[in-house]
């Protein structure tokens, strides 16, 4: 049994999508955020920028005490989670790709016709196709980058048509030349655009890695005994290193509560 909180982070909101999640099947646990709004997006951003900004992340929030670390985001797994792992060796430490290619792995079959997107970075890497051929080589992977979607979810663009046309210019294309059926979020920003996809393309099947991550929290913790008391009381702390109003706007909208239940914080890393 630990009561301590668990460490999240992202370039920015996008890691929020897994906390709903996350309080749903694991209520006793308390979270420390990081987004890191100042910088973001990482997404097509140099590599040994973006392990930079992730370990002193990383630095950040285990100077809070945290029992664990969580990188909700992709763009940050596919290029640091062996780097983060180095650095703090007795952390347990989970990423976000690898229980979504699991995910993949054990409900599509050879008929699937099976489509990634996420930022450069991680299409760059082929981490997720990489993976999911390793674990199931008869599947069918495509994927694609859309860098543009981020930028806008930030910004809060969203339930509006300049939202709609971006998605019509990245996915028209690559989900009727390759036959899609099932698609990956390979972004965290992008299940806040889940329910516009869902609109403009019907019957794709969408696998979640925001929501996948919390069978391999739940079961990282179990394996260390750090599972929390179900009696604490929760305090969950967001922080972020751009604390605007748009910020505070969305993560009320994703976790659906009020500013007052909220303990948002500042916190400049380059400081
Ligand atoms: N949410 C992030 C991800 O899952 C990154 C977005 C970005 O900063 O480009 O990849």
């Amino acid at each position: 049994m630990d009561n301590r909180a668990i460490g999240f982070f992202d370039s920015g909101l996008g890691g929020l999508t897994s906390i709903p999640h996350l309080f749903k099947a694991l209520p006793q646990e308390r979270v420390i955020y990081f987004g890191d709004t100042a910088r973001t997006p990482y997404g097509s951003k140099a590599v040994s920028t973006i392990r930079q900004y992730a370990c002193q992340i990383a630095d950040f929030l285990v100077s809070k005490n945290v029992k664990m670390l969580v990188i909700a985001c992709n763009t940050i797994s596919t290029t640091c989670l062996k780097e983060l792992k180095e650095r703090f060796p007795a952390l347990p430490i989970v990423g976000i790709v690898s229980p979504a290619a699991e995910k993949v792995a054990a409900s599509c079959d050879e008929t699937n016709r099976i489509g990634v997107i996420g930022t450069k970075v991680t299409i760059s890497s082929g981490a997720y196709r990489d993976m999911i051929r390793t674990l199931a080589p008869q599947l069918t992977v495509f994927d694609r980058a859309t860098p543009a979607f981020v930028p806008l979810i930030e910004e809060g663009i969203i339930e509006n048509e300049i939202m709609d046309l971006t998605i019509h210019y990245y996915m028209d294309d690559f989900i009727a030349q390759n036959k899609l059926d099932t698609l990956v979020l390979g972004c965290t920003h992008y299940p806040l655009i889940r329910k516009n996809i869902e609109r403009l393309y019907p019957g794709l099947e969408i696998i979640d890695p925001s929501q996948e991550i919390i069978g391999r929290i739940r079961q990282a913790l179990a394996e260390k005994d750090l599972l929390a008391d179900e009696s604490q009381e929760s305090e969950n702390v967001f922080y972020a290193s751009d604390l605007s109003e748009n910020f505070t706007r969305m993560i009320q909208r994703i976790l659906e509560t009020e500013r007052s239940d909220l303990i948002l914080k500042f916190k400049n890393l380059d400081l």
